[in-house]
């Protein structure tokens, strides 16, 4: 039997954890797919009960599991504590040593008519951001925070450059063998060792075509021509930053999901948004960002193709239908969209 921990979190993350969880037990019996869900405390939530983001019963529990869902956390509620749930998140990303965040940006035809962006502009946008998620910024040292001074310090090697370099080349193998590498090499050195190793790494992959963008113009073409990427990979701050912005492609972050993997524990599954205080236990937050983690989830840790495939569609049936939630101008709220989506794989 299969282990999944699921992570609820704060905010919005338990009202969509919820909603991905009754859909996946609605999907799976046919396929056999046997596990069992344990949900553990983490983020905001886990500071109230325990007093710290990530207690050692959840990162015990997630080393353990087959796969991990992720709602999400933080929360004003928690901007002041001595470690606040963003600080657990990452804890937990490097110990389980999730370096690779991928985040998928595909517009099917229902998402496409909902788009603030002119159809035209991005009907079959389908690439992947490919996101260092364990170095950089995040995570480099010295950082200190002064009165009158604060510093923070942005640190990559050449390894952690090569492995996150071979995963994007990888991925691009199996689609339109095309990299986009995302820097700033006209100014900051780690993103000059970025360039070179990607330069030497594309050498491995002569089928895949590499080219290099500086990530402010990266983040114009984003918008003005998304057609253009397939595989887009950068560093861990400019693929958070990448990430939302491309959000504005299907009109909301409430859609987007992500995977995180590791090279030797099980793979993590979160939407790239976050806790979303403004619309918190209004049930009216889109599900879709977990139902598509789980969607990836169902394919990238348990091999369960024809499940996600099913799942997929009937989630593009039912915003057809017309069932959608506030964020992208309808009136349904999660429960509601839950409740379709139930009725429509049955
Ligand atoms: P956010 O992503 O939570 O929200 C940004 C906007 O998008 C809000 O208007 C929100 O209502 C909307 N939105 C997000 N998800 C939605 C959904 N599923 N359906 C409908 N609308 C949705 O960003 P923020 O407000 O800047 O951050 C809030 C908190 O979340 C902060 O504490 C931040 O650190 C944290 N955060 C956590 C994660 C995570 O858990 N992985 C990710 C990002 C931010
Ligand atoms: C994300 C979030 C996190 C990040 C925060 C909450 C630490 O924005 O998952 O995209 O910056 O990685
Ligand atoms: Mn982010």
């Amino acid at each position: 039997m299969k282990k999944i921990v699921a992570l609820p979190g704060d905010g919005i993350g338990p009202e969509i954890m919820d909603a991905g969880i009754q859909v996946l037990n609605q999907l799976t019996p046919k396929y056999g797919l046997d596990y069992k869900i344990e949900r553990y405390d983490f983020g905001g939530c886990a500071i109230d009960s325990t007093g710290t983001p990530l207690p050692k019963t959840t990162l015990k529990a997630c080393q353990e599991a087959d796969a991990i869902l992720l709602g999400a956390i933080g929360g004003p509620k928690w901007s002041n504590a001595p470690k606040r749930p963003e600080q657990g998140l990452l804890e937990l990303r490097k110990n389980l040593g999730l370096f690779a965040n991928i985040r998928p940006v595909k517009i099917s035809k229902s998402l496409e008519a909902l788009s603030p962006l002119k159809s035209e502009r991005i009907r079959g946008v389908d690439f992947i951001i490919v996101r260092e998620l364990t170095g950089g910024i995040y995570f480099g040292e010295p950082r200190e925070l002064k009165k009158e001074r604060a510093l923070d310090t942005c640190l990559y090697t050449r390894s952690e450059i090569q492995r996150i370099m071979r995963q994007a080349f990888n991925i691009a193998r199996t689609r339109k063998k095309k990299v986009t590498s995302v820097d700033k090499a006209n100014v900051l050195a780690t993103s000059k060792l970025w360039r070179e190793v990607a330069e030497e790494v594309a050498k491995e992959f002569p089928d895949v075509k590499l080219e290099h963008q500086l990530v402010d113009s990266a983040a114009m073409l984003l918008i003005q021509n998304p057609k253009q990427f397939d595989v887009i990979v950068t560093e861990n701050l400019f693929g958070d930053i990448l990430s939302d912005e491309a959000s504005v492609i299907p009109g909301t972050l409430g859609v987007l999901p992500s995977a995180s993997h590791s090279e030797k524990n099980s793979s993590l599954y979160e939407p790239i948004h976050g806790s979303a205080p403004d619309i918190a236990g209004k049930n009216s937050a889109n599900p879709l960002s977990m139902i598509f983690s789980i969607s990836m989830m169902l394919r990238e840790s348990f091999k369960e193709y024809s499940a996600a495939e099913e799942l997929e569609a009937a989630c593009e049936r039912v915003i057809e239908k017309g069932y959608t939630t506030k964020d992208l101008g309808g009136k349904t709220t999660t429960t509601e969209f839950v409740q379709a989506l139930i009725e429509e794989l049955k």
